[in-house]
C-alpha cells in the first residue's frame, strides 16, 4: 500500500481576498510580459493517459519552461522585486535576502541580477548542493546551506536582512510581512491566468478537478484564490497535496481550527520545495475555505508521478516533472489505477467527465536524482 491520506476540506467558501481577483492580478501579468524571456509555459494535453485512467481529460502545465529556470517561482519573486525597486533611487545597489529550498531563491537571485544588485540566500539543512549552486551561478549572489529547517531559515534570513538594512523577499508572510508576499502569491496566478485561456483553446470551459502542490500553500493558495474569483460560479474541486512527513496544510485543515497549525522538527521528503511546516497566514485562509480535500502522499507518490509524466503513453508529450512538481499527477494516476484506492476516487468524483488540471511546479531541479527516480526499478 502507498502512504495516502485523503480528507475532506470545510469548503466553506467564506474568505475570498480581493488581492487574488482577476482585476488585482493583472499588474502582474503586464510586469511579467515585459521580460524579454517571458513566453507561456506549454500546457500538455495527456489524451493517451486520460484514456488508459478512464477520464475526460488530464492537462499539465510544465513549468519547467518558465524562463529558462526549471521552476513557476520566478514569477512571484520577480514580480515583488520589481514592486520593491519602483521606491529604490538605484535599484542596482540593494541587496535582496531570502531563504528557500531552491527554486524561490534561484528567482530571487535571478530577478536581483536584472537589476545589477546582489542577492543574498540561505538554504534549510539538507539541501542539496546541486540546487545551492544552480543559484551561486547566477549573477552576483552568495549562497549559504544552513543547519535549520526551513522555517527557521526564513526567520534567520528576515533578521538578517533587518539588521544589514537589506530587503527580505520572501514567499511567506507573518504577523508584521504581508505586502512581500501578497505580491509573489500574485505573481503565480499568472500561470492560473495562462492555464485557464489554454484550456479554453481546447475547449474545456472549466477543470472539474484541480490538484495543487503545497509547502507553505502560497502557490495553492494564490491558484486556488485566483481560480475561485475566474469560476466564480463554479471553482473546481480542488485537492491540496503535501508530503506525508510534512503537511502543515492537512495538519491545519484537520483541526478543524480557523487558524493554522504547524508542523516542527526535521522532516525528511525528497519533495524539497514542499518541506515547509508552518502555512502562509495570508494564503492559508483561501485553502481553509476553499480547498475541498487535502491529501498527504509518501514520496512513492510523487515517483510515480514524474516517472509517468516522462514516459507517456503514445503520442502524449512528456513532461519533466521534478519532485516537488509530480505528487497531483502521482496521486491521481494511483486513484485510477489501483482499486485499493476506489473509495478516495469516489471521494474525489473522478469519473468519465472529470477534466484534470496539474501544475508540475519544477523540472529536473536535482538532475541525478531525477535520473535515478525516472529509470530506475523503484516506486
Ligand atoms: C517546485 C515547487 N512546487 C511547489 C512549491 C510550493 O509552493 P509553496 O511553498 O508556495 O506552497 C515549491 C516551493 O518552493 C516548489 O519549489
Amino acid at each position: 500500500m502507498k502512504k495516502i491520506s485523503i480528507i475532506e476540506g470545510k469548503l466553506s467558501k467564506k474568505c475570498l481576498p480581493e488581492y487574488l481577483s482577476v482585476e488585482a492580478t493583472a499588474p502582474a501579468r503586464e510586469f511579467h510580459k515585459t521580460l524579454p524571456e517571458y513566453r507561456k509555459t506549454p500546457l500538455a494535453n495527456l489524451k493517451n493517459l486520460a484514456k488508459e485512467l478512464g477520464v475526460k481529460g488530464i492537462y499539465v502545465k510544465d513549468e519547467s519552461k518558465r524562463f529558462g529556470l526549471n521552476a513557476f517561482k520566478a514569477l512571484g519573486g520577480s514580480y515583488a522585486i520589481s514592486k520593491i525597486a519602483e521606491n529604490e533611487d538605484d535599484p542596482s545597489k540593494a541587496v535582496y535576502v531570502t531563504a528557500t529550498d531552491g527554486n524561490h531563491g534561484r528567482g530571487v537571485a535571478w530577478a536581483a541580477m536584472k537589476l545589477g544588485a546582489r542577492a543574498e540566500i540561505f538554504m534549510p539543512v539538507g539541501s542539496m548542493e546541486c540546487r545551492a549552486e544552480a543559484i551561486r551561478s547566477i549573477g552576483d549572489s552568495k549562497v549559504e546551506i544552513t543547519d535549520m529547517n526551513y522555517d527557521d531559515a526564513v526567520r534567520f534570513a528576515a533578521d538578517y536582512a533587518k539588521k544589514n538594512g537589506y530587503h527580505f523577499v520572501q514567499d511567506t508572510g507573518s504577523e508584521d510581512y504581508e505586502e512581500i508576499p501578497n505580491y509573489i502569491t500574485q505573481g503565480y496566478s499568472t500561470m492560473a491566468f495562462e492555464a485557464a485561456k489554454q484550456l479554453e483553446s481546447l475547449g474545456v470551459e472549466k477543470p472539474s478537478h484541480l490538484f495543487l502542490q503545497a509547502g507553505v500553500g502560497s502557490m495553492a493558495g494564490g491558484v486556488l484564490g485566483f481560480f475561485a474569483h475566474y469560476y466564480k460560479k463554479n471553482p473546481p474541486i480542488t485537492t491540496v497535496c503535501e508530503p506525508w512527513q510534512v503537511a502543515c496544510i492537512y495538519e491545519s485543515i484537520k483541526s478543524g481550527n480557523d487558524g493554522p497549525t504547524n508542523v516542527g522538527g526535521f522532516p525528511k521528503t525528497i519533495m524539497a520545495g514542499l518541506n515547509c511546516g508552518e502555512p502562509n497566514p495570508f494564503t492559508w485562509p483561501v485553502l481553509r475555505d476553499f480547498a475541498s480535500f487535502a491529501a498527504k502522499c509518501g514520496d512513492d507518490v510523487t515517483r510515480i508521478g514524474m516517472k509517468t509524466l516522462a514516459h507517456p503513453l503514445g503520442d502524449d508529450p512528456a513532461v519533466v516533472s521534478g519532485e516537488s512538481g509530480a505528487v497531483g499527477l502521482g496521486l491521481l494516476y494511483i486513484l485510477c489505477t489501483d482499486p485499493a484506492y476506489a473509495e478516495y476516487k469516489n471521494l474525489l468524483g473522478i469519473d468519465e467527465n472529470s477534466e484534470i488540471l496539474i501544475f508540475s511546479t519544477e523540472g529536473d531541479t536535482d538532475p541525478e536524482g531525477y535520473k535515478e527516480i525516472v529509470n530506475g526499478e523503484e516506486a
